[in-house]
């Protein structure tokens, strides 16, 4: 089965039809875990409801660094409250930086740093968004000390050259749609290069959905094309690629 280990289901992108969605998905025996990462603190509270109506649903509490009007003491304390008090949270995230959409850079970066702090006291890995700030997140990410909680650096855009800095992190790589663009060059190296106990599968639902359905809302039943690309790259059958990408997932998640 697939474990989505990155995807928002609480967004208004699923009003319509999550409920039948993410029933059907399960049910059919495809996607055996999701873990739905808020983007801020109505985020948290709606990914909470979600992991309380499903039990293959868990969470992962934080304020993303497009958000930063939620960067607030009370907010931060909310998050650390609701991740120390559910067993459906299991990471904090998705937190990082942002440097194409984000605000300020200095107010993400503290916002960041404060996260961790967060995931570090409550002992939770990290979920890391990092566009156009490789250099800073990793600066930080070691500053932190984050290898004592590590994580996984969600759709991971970095190069294979910086992948074994990223590995000795202790973090995971994910891996989703765009392993099936064409020109995807860098992100199949970092498949190939990448041990295979470190990689996990996402949507990053709604978006970012794989060829053949490019362009419309995700799903995580779709990450079946992604693993096929992963199974290709690795020579290895899809069906091993799944079991070693959910067994990857629980590893880091401690499911
Ligand atoms: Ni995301």
């Amino acid at each position: 089965m697939i474990f989505d280990t990155h995807a928002h289901y609480d967004c208004d992108a699923y009003d319509q039809d999550r409920d039948a969605l993410l029933e059907e998905m399960h049910a059919s025996g495809n996607v055996g875990l999701i873990l739905n990462c808020a983007d801020g603190i109505a985020s948290c509270h709606r990914t909470l409801e979600l992991c309380e109506r499903y039990d293959f649903v868990y969470g992962a509490m934080g304020i993303h660094p497009e958000r930063l009007e939620d960067f607030t003491e009370e907010n931060l304390d909310t998050i650390a409250k609701l991740a120390a008090h559910n067993h459906k949270v299991k990471a904090i995230g998705e937190v990082g930086l942002d440097y194409v959409n984000g605000g300020d850079k200095t107010e993400q970066q503290r916002l960041f740093v404060r996260q961790i702090g967060i995931a570090r006291e409550l002992g939770l890995p990290l979920v890391i968004h990092d566009r156009e700030a490789h250099l800073d997140t990793m600066t930080i990410l070691r500053q932190e000390r984050a290898w004592e909680v590590g994580g996984v650096m969600h759709c991971y855009s970095g190069s294979s050259e910086m992948l074994p800095q990223v590995l000795d992190l202790g973090m995971y790589i994910g891996v989703g749609g765009v392993l099936t663009f064409k020109n995807a060059v860098k992100v199949r190296q970092v498949v190939e290069t990448v041990p295979q106990d470190r990689l996990l599968v996402e949507t990053d639902a709604p978006y970012l959905t794989a060829v053949p359905h490019r362009g419309h809302r995700n799903r995580s039943d779709y990450i079946s094309y992604v693993l096929e690309q992963i199974a290709c790259i690795w020579n290895i059958s899809p069906e091993s690629a799944e079991n070693i990408t959910y067994d990857n997932g629980c590893r880091l998640l401690r499911i």
